[in-house]
């Protein structure tokens, strides 16, 4: 039965949430150090499916106690359609990161800097590489066609390498991931690549701000409403394959030198902050990343907005993604503004369902691009080339019907 009373209280309950500026919960900040300590704890010693029993207890029991809490984000009421960009200066400068370690580039990270170069107009594309190993090359030393039709592509939408002599480490001493990385042949493990890849992010989001995107991440409106509004900015997952709610670490913004990366980076000095920080690991790539800055966002929801229109893309038979390309589905792609399609090109799972009909490549996503390379100021000759030559890869992947393609006749 319903008391009106308890509708009005619910009702300025509800409106008192709305209008609370993000205030840290000191109860929330409590469940997150103790569940950080017993992450700590269990030595990080596992890779993402082969954890110690330990460290699985410790993210149940973090999964239970954290997702009926209140989250921190909000719906805001800004879209990329709406904002209007005030005089003042960004908070988030409007440049763009990747990172690529080393070897040719291939055209899904192609795909994924021209996207953002024709949406979002950034002023400065940086392509991060890592140290490179005796015999590896860059990207901008290709070594096969596919390699190089890549490159021509990043070229003309403006990527700049940024080759780093060292990967970076927290606190300046041992880099977290030492025991992995001496464990030799598991170095070039998906897993340490992701993991070495974060640092990296992590680090130059730090130094620098901007916008980083992984290479199946896939900006396809602009993302300004957040950079005026907020320092750092996080995806958020919906539920991943746990069914645990985690932050998207394939996309996040910030301002340079943010508190809330500071903090994620080594702890700023900090003793209270050292447990969710990189100085400590949680059992690599995704703990450290995904669940370990989703906990300090919880922990600090002052300093960070954490973003579903940031779309960790659910896989096939995940929330909207189940029962195919739904029409929940569409509506959830036309929402987002990046679509990160973890697992594109390489997860059958993935490649299946970008070849469903309706295409979401072809209903939502190339649309968005062959509007917005369209729009002013035109696009360099040699950047529409590229897009042109994606449009067409999409199309002989089937990740999208040869229509959707065909609406860039206009500029073709
Ligand atoms: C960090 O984790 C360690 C290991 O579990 C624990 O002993 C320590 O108290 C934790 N620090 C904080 C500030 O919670
Ligand atoms: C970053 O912030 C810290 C503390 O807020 C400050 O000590 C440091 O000088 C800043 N660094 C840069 C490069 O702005
Ligand atoms: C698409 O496939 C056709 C036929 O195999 C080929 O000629 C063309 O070069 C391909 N285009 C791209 C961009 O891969």
């Amino acid at each position: 039965m319903t008391r009106p009373w308890m509708a009005v209280r619910l009702a300025t309950l509800l409106a008192a949430a709305a209008q609370e500026p993000h205030v840290p919960d000191p109860e929330v900040g409590r469940i997150v150090d103790a569940v950080a300590a017993q992450f700590v704890a269990a030595g990080g010693r596992g890779f993402e499916g082969w954890e110690p029993k330990r460290l699985k207890e410790a993210a149940r029991a973090y999964h239970a106690r954290i997702t009926p809490l209140a989250m921190p984000w909000r719906r805001g009421a800004d879209t990329a359609d709406t904002f209007v960009r005030p005089a003042a200066p960004p908070r988030v400068p409007n440049i763009a990161h990747w990172a690529w370690r080393d070897g040719d580039a291939d055209w899904t990270l192609a795909l994924s800097v021209a996207m953002a170069a024709v949406v979002q107009r950034p002023e400065a594309l940086y392509l991060h590489t890592g140290p490179l190993a005796a015999g590896a090359t860059a990207y901008t030393e290709p070594q096969t066609p596919a390699g190089r039709a890549a490159l021509r592509c990043l070229r003309a939408a403006g990527a700049q390498e940024v080759r780093h002599a060292a990967d970076p480490a927290p606190g300046g001493g041992r880099h977290p991931w030492a025991e992995v990385l001496g464990r030799g042949r598991r170095v070039r493990s998906k897993q340490t690549f992701a993991h070495l890849s974060d640092v990296t992010r992590l680090k130059t989001i730090l130094d620098m701000g901007g916008i980083y995107l992984d290479r199946d991440a896939f900006l396809h409106r602009r993302v300004d409403h957040y950079r005026w509004r907020h320092d750092a900015v996080l995806g958020l997952e919906p539920s991943n394959f746990e069914r645990d709610r985690v932050a998207n670490f394939g996309c996040l913004m910030a301002r340079p030198n943010s508190t809330f990366f500071q903090l994620f980076w080594d702890g700023a000095g900090r003793a209270a902050y050292a447990n969710t920080s990189y100085l400590r690991t949680w059992g690599g790539w995704a703990h450290d990343s995904c669940r370990k800055s989703y906990a300090l966002a919880m922990k600090r929801p002052d300093l960070v907005h954490l973003e579903a229109r940031l779309l960790q893309y659910p896989f096939p038979g995940h929330g909207a993604a189940r029962g195919g390309v739904t029409r929940a589905l569409l509506d959830l792609t036309r929402r987002s503004e990046v679509c990160h399609m973890s697992g594109f090109k390489w997860n059958g799972g993935r490649t299946h369902q970008l070849r469903m009909r309706p295409s979401i490549f072809g209903e939502v996503l190339w649309p968005n691009v062959l509007r917005a390379a369209a729009a002013e100021p035109p696009l360099p000759p040699e950047l529409l080339r590229c897009v042109r030559w994606l449009g067409d890869t999409l199309v002989n992947e089937s990740y999208m019907p040869e229509a959707a393609n065909a609406a860039a006749q206009g500029w073709r």
